[in-house]
């Protein structure tokens, strides 16, 4: 992960902003960046005529920070579209885990059995959906965010299998009522912190 100290964005932007218009890249994104540093962003590209294509963050089910903290406002606002990385968060909302079965290493410590059980009901839910759509539970959480306009998650797939179970997401909705019941489920849910690298 390259982190690129506050004093030196201006600097990095226009650096950016150089390479479009030197054709090295066809557009500027940027990573983990807060509602600030995206506005302030946006409008140095802007001076340059520099469009700022995606801002990518963590974004699930479970982990819903974009949405209290500014960000998925302002990438509405600007035009920008929001990359939601961690989409499935490890794992959690592909449904293999439950209480008597959390994830091993690292991990379980985080999302162990306490967690999964006040997660139960959302889990749950997600697979009941996607039950009435033959979808999986990923597919599910995957297309939850889609459904939230202007945001397309990247999945990392380590497998072909896994890459096909993606593409499954898309080419059809959940209802509004469903998008809705999630969030409301997922609202009982405590997010895990991860690195919180938003607040830089
Ligand atoms: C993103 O959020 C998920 C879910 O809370 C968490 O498990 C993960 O560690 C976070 N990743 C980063 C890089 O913050």
């Amino acid at each position: 992960m390259l982190v690129i100290p506050v004093c030196l964005s201006a600097a990095y932007i226009d650096g950016l902003a150089d390479a479009v218009e030197q054709g090295l890249v066809k557009a500027v994104g940027v990573s983990n960046y807060n509602e600030q540093r995206l506005r302030s962003a946006h409008a140095q590209l802007k001076k340059r005529g520099v469009p700022l294509a995606s801002n990518q963050v963590n974004y699930s089910l479970i982990y819903r920070a974009p949405e209290s903290n500014g960000v998925k406002r302002a990438c509405e606002d600007l035009g920008v579209t929001l990359i939601a990385y961690s989409p499935i968060a490890q794992g959690i909302l592909s449904g293999k885990y439950s209480p008597d079965n959390p994830p091993s290493g690292p991990r379980g410590r985080i999302y162990n059995k306490d967690y999964l059980t006040k997660a139960a009901p959302l889990l749950q839910s997600i697979r009941e959906i996607g039950q009435r759509y033959g979808k999986t539970s990923t597919q599910v959480s995957l297309n939850w965010l889609m459904a939230q306009g202007n945001v397309i998650p990247i999945p990392g797939a380590k497998t072909a299998a896994q890459a096909e179970e993606f593409a499954g997401a898309l080419g059809w909705t959940l209802t509004d009522n469903e998008v809705r019941e999630l969030r409301q489920l997922a609202t009982r849910v405590t997010p895990v912190m991860g690195f919180p690298v938003e607040s830089f």
